[in-house]
């Protein structure tokens, strides 16, 4: 019978987690595709280097553009990060008639129309839950459940790197490197951690939210951003002395008229009652607020290997059962098309 093969492009925290879950899982993988999936190659950088997860040499390879666009693959998944060669690969796969489940979130928020643009032009999936808040489901509540609804705001925690280093400040009184050290040792931040601390991930994840939230294109540059390095020791003691927590906040808002909307992410004081204080280590909690629905609360593990990967598996399951069905997920939505307030006026 007919099978899903799968092409994985990276094998670092995430990746590695995605190959255990799909060979741990593959029994309940294929009962509920009504198809196995398989596991059709590995594109690395550094083939020798040691990993998480025991990978059949055979799979392994460093020819990432090949292996992208082998007939015998149906889904890439892209678990690289970063714009090039992501953006690439995902392009090659689109245009070999792939279904692509990404978790690149700097991609999607500097240069998502291209990407998406090639979705729709080659009618192929393109589902990114990972992208935004690991293991939270976000994307498709916001593309689907919320769907029939007009959301006003979306403000939460959205990276877990800086939840968990302010958290170790407040709570323990560490020092902002030892806390960024167990960040990394604990496969939290990127690669670049500067990208966690400056506040240019919880930045591309805001404006991925905002874009769906708000049917409107939006990109990293649009953001308001502030990150956490300039956040002493004494910012947090004095904040607690006084009954807060400094929190690194993402604020996806409309303006009154409902016309325009701003995003913005920097480091807030929040009373330590209020239900986003008591987000601590690298969990991350999202509130959503929407016409009809009210206030609605996401909140779950925002980084790490195996949560990631959790929502990886998730999209590679809704693509996989699209296939079979000859059908496909939802597309971009931005014919709303708002006006996004320029930096610093939101
Ligand atoms: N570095 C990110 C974080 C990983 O700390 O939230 C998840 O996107």
């Amino acid at each position: 019978g007919k099978k899903l093969r799968v092409a994985l492009l990276g094998c670092g925290v995430v990746g590695s987690q995605v190959i255990r879950l799909m060979r741990e899982q593959a029994d309940d993988l294929a009962a509920r595709v009504g198809a196995p999936l398989e596991l059709a190659g590995v594109a690395v950088r550094r083939p020798g280097r040691a990993r998480d997860v025991d990978v059949d040499p055979e799979l392994i390879t460093t020819d990432a553009e090949a292996l992208v666009t082998r007939d015998d693959v149906d889904i890439v998944v892209e678990v690289i990060g970063g714009i090039e060669p992501a953006r690439s690969l995902i392009l090659a796969a689109m245009n070999s008639g792939k279904s692509v489940v990404t978790a690149n979130k700097a991609l999607l928020a500097e240069d998502g129309a291209t990407i998406h643009r090639a979705a729709r032009d080659n009618s192929v999936d393109l589902y990114f839950e990972a992208a935004v808040a690991g293991a939270i489901p976000l994307i498709r509540p916001l593309r689907e459940s919320l769907a029939g609804d007009h959301v006003h705001r979306v403000l939460g925690i959205v990276n877990g790197t800086t939840n968990y280093i302010l958290d170790k400040m407040d709570s323990s009184g560490a020092s902002f490197s030892d806390a960024l050290e167990e960040a990394q040792a604990l496969g939290y931040a990127e690669a670049d951690p500067t990208a966690d601390v400056e506040g240019f991930d919880a930045a591309a994840k805001a404006a991925i939210l905002a874009g769906i939230a708000f049917h409107s294109r939006v990109t990293a540059a649009d953001v308001h951003r502030e990150g956490i390095t300039e956040i002493t020791a004494t910012d947090v003691a004095s904040a607690k002395a006084m009954g807060y927590v400094i929190k690194l906040l993402a604020i996806c808002a409309r303006s009154e008229d409902g016309r325009s909307f701003g995003v913005r992410v920097h480091p807030a004081m929040i009373p330590r009652t209020h239900p986003l204080a008591g987000v601590r280590e690298a969990y991350n909690a999202v509130f959503v607020e929407a016409e009809s629905a009210g206030q609605l609360m996401f909140y779950g593990a925002g980084a790490g290997g195996a949560p990631t990967a959790s929502a990886v598996l998730g999209d590679i399951v809704a693509v996989a059962r699209n296939r079979l069905a000859g059908t496909r997920g939802p597309e971009e939505s931005t014919y709303a098309d708002l006006t996004v307030h320029p930096v610093g006026e939101t």
